[in-house]
């Protein structure tokens, strides 16, 4: 998506070996007129797949992931990293282990708001190792729900996380593709939209 891949080069900075900051337009603050466009990208490569939900994982894929939903008319449920005091039956989970962070943490969606008739779309900012979609794709796989497919705004292509996912028979699309980090600059990979 070459709006994107433009504001990626104009916006991000990055840090160390192998992190690309982006919070002026995804991570922290949103730029929601691209967030509707890549909302719209998302919405047009599945127009024919039969979306009834789009999922996230908290925080900064739910900004992408509202976007797709508007754009497919359907709701979008985001998975939540915390439990919260209301929610008290029917939690399905799953343990995301963090590379980046070294931690692991339970996320869970609330039963009922996933059936055996869904076809789910996920959505994520980063797919660095898939740890987050793949705990996704389980939590969905619990509910009986289709992963029909993994839409995804920026993926390190040299970190292992699409081969995992495709690995388990489901198709990815991310919108940007970096292929590596290069004396400060970086190089893409074309991308799947
Ligand atoms: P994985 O889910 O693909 O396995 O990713 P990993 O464990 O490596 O990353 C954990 C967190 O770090 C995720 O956010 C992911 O989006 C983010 N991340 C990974 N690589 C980058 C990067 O290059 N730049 C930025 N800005 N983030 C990166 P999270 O813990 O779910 O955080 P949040 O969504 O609550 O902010």
């Amino acid at each position: 998506m070459q709006l994107l891949e433009e504001r990626i080069l104009t916006d991000g900075n990055i840090l160390g070996e192998n992190i690309l900051k982006v919070d002026n337009f995804l991570t922290h603050q949103v730029d929601y007129r691209l967030m509707k466009a890549i909302g719209k990208m998302f919405a047009q490569k599945y127009a024919e797949a039969g979306i009834t939900k789009v999922a996230t994982i908290e925080a900064s894929g739910i900004a992408p992931a509202v976007y797709a939903a508007e754009a497919m008319d359907v709701p979008m449920i985001f998975a939540k990293k915390h439990k919260n005091i209301t929610m008290t039956e029917g939690i399905l989970t799953a343990e995301v282990y963090s590379f980046t962070k070294q931690v692991t943490s339970t996320v869970s969606i609330a039963g009922k708001f996933l059936s055996k008739e869904d076809k789910v779309l996920i959505i994520d900012d980063f797919l660095a190792n898939g740890q987050a979609a793949k705990g996704l794709i389980e939590i969905i796989g619990q509910a009986g729900a289709q992963v029909v497919g993994v839409g995804i705004v920026i993926e390190k292509s040299f970190q292992d996380g699409r081969r995992l996912i495709e690995d388990m028979g489901i198709e990815v699309t991310s919108l940007a593709r970096i292929k590596n980090f290069e004396n400060g600059n970086l190089n893409f990979l074309e991308a799947d939209a």
